[in-house]
């Protein structure tokens, strides 16, 4: 009796190994001619990195009359409005593809009223940006509510008042009043003249969401940009400095559990479905089976966000002399691209796209 052999992904890959797709076994099959010299090394490189792929983010801080570095995340600052613009201007001159904008207002409040003010910082910051280099690149901006609140969470909170009278201390993030407040949001920024909203905050519903409040008001070329599959992680450590984070506790639930990768063929095939025109995977390096599960299945544009402690760990790394920081960096974000992200947002954005037009 013969039974029918059955093909995985993993068996047929095995297969190759002494059949002609392989290439001609050693002596005759040498793969080390064709690392031989730099120039073969350049010419057979499936993997490239281009300016335009490279996405910077960027913090724009209210209160600030300077521009103050950040401790965690040495060479990245938040900025004012005004060194905003300018390294804005300085991001798109080295042909980066698009600026993420990340705002800190002044003042925090339950709802986060400043990230719909048309006077709050980011909304401001978006406006000065679209006339200073909108023509120029792509303006994003993070729709989140966590930079305005006064609890750091992404949403608001539900409150449930107790018999007692007093706020339950198990308050959780209300997932249907944060779309509301995440509509209003996306109004604001496209107003401000975003092109593509970074929907980031990891409530059910939200790119539906968004995408239904931006067409009933006249914005239908506004784009979401999705943070599809976004992980509950600590390399998110240093942005709690980078926005000034007021939160206390953490963000298991909403953001994805990192023990979970079938979660997030449902979370991107959500997003997707409700109108998402590009997604994102976020973090990056600990997560390239993620980023390679997605860009196999994705008819959209994939993401890959390397984040505060992505970079962080190699600037720290560094800084002490264990690692080549240049070298580094380039092999991260060659592997982010290898694993099948088209777009790569990234601190080092302007500095590596510098270094690519300079052709080393
Ligand atoms: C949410 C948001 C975060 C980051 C980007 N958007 C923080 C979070 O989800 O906790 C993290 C980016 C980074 O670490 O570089 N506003």
């Amino acid at each position: 009796m013969s039974t029918t052999p059955t093909t995985t992904a993993t068996s047929s890959r095995a297969t190759l190994v002494g059949s002609p797709m392989a290439g001609a076994p050693f002596p005759a099959g040498r793969p080390r001619r064709l690392r031989r010299t730099p120039a073969l090394r350049r010419l057979v490189a499936q993997t490239r990195l281009h300016p335009a792929d490279l996405v910077l983010p960027l913090f724009v801080k209210e209160s600030l009359t300077e521009p103050a570095p950040l401790s965690s995340m040495p060479g990245v600052l938040q900025h004012t409005r005004d060194s905003l613009r300018a390294a804005a201007v300085e991001a798109v001159n080295a042909g980066v593809g698009g600026l993420m904008i990340f705002g800190i207002p002044a003042e925090r409040d339950s709802i986060g009223s400043a990230a719909t003010d048309p006077a709050g910082i980011l909304n401001v910051a978006l406006a000065d940006l679209k006339s200073e280099v909108g023509d120029a690149t792509v303006l994003m901006a993070d729709l989140c509510l966590d930079e305005f609140t006064d609890h750091g969470h992404c949403g608001v909170l539900s409150s449930r008042v107790l018999s007692s009278g007093v706020l339950d201390e198990g308050r959780t993030v209300d997932n249907d009043a944060t779309l509301i407040r995440y509509a209003d949001m996306a109004l604001a920024q496209a107003a401000a003249g975003v092109d593509l909203v970074g929907t980031s905050g990891m409530m059910d519903g939200q790119v539906a969401a968004i995408r239904a409040a931006l067409d009933a008001h006249g914005q239908s070329e506004t784009g979401v940009f999705a943070y599809a599959a976004k992980y509950a992680s600590a390399f998110y450590g240093p942005f709690r400095e980078a926005v000034d984070s007021a939160l206390i506790g953490d963000r298991r639930t909403y953001q994805q559990d990192p023990a979970n990768r079938r979660e997030s063929a449902r979370e991107v095939a959500s997003d997707l479905a409700e109108g998402a025109d590009l997604i994102m995977v976020k973090p990056a390096m600990s997560y390239l089976d993620i980023l390679a599960d997605t860009a196999a299945v994705s008819p959209v544009p994939v993401a890959a966000y390397q984040v505060s402690g992505e970079y962080a760990m190699v600037e720290a790394a560094a800084a002490n002399g264990w690692i080549d920081r240049d070298r580094a960096i380039l092999e991260t974000l060659t592997s982010i691209r290898r694993a099948g992200a088209d777009i790569i947002l990234t601190y080092w954005a302007t500095e590596v796209a510098t270094k690519l037009n300079a052709g080393s």
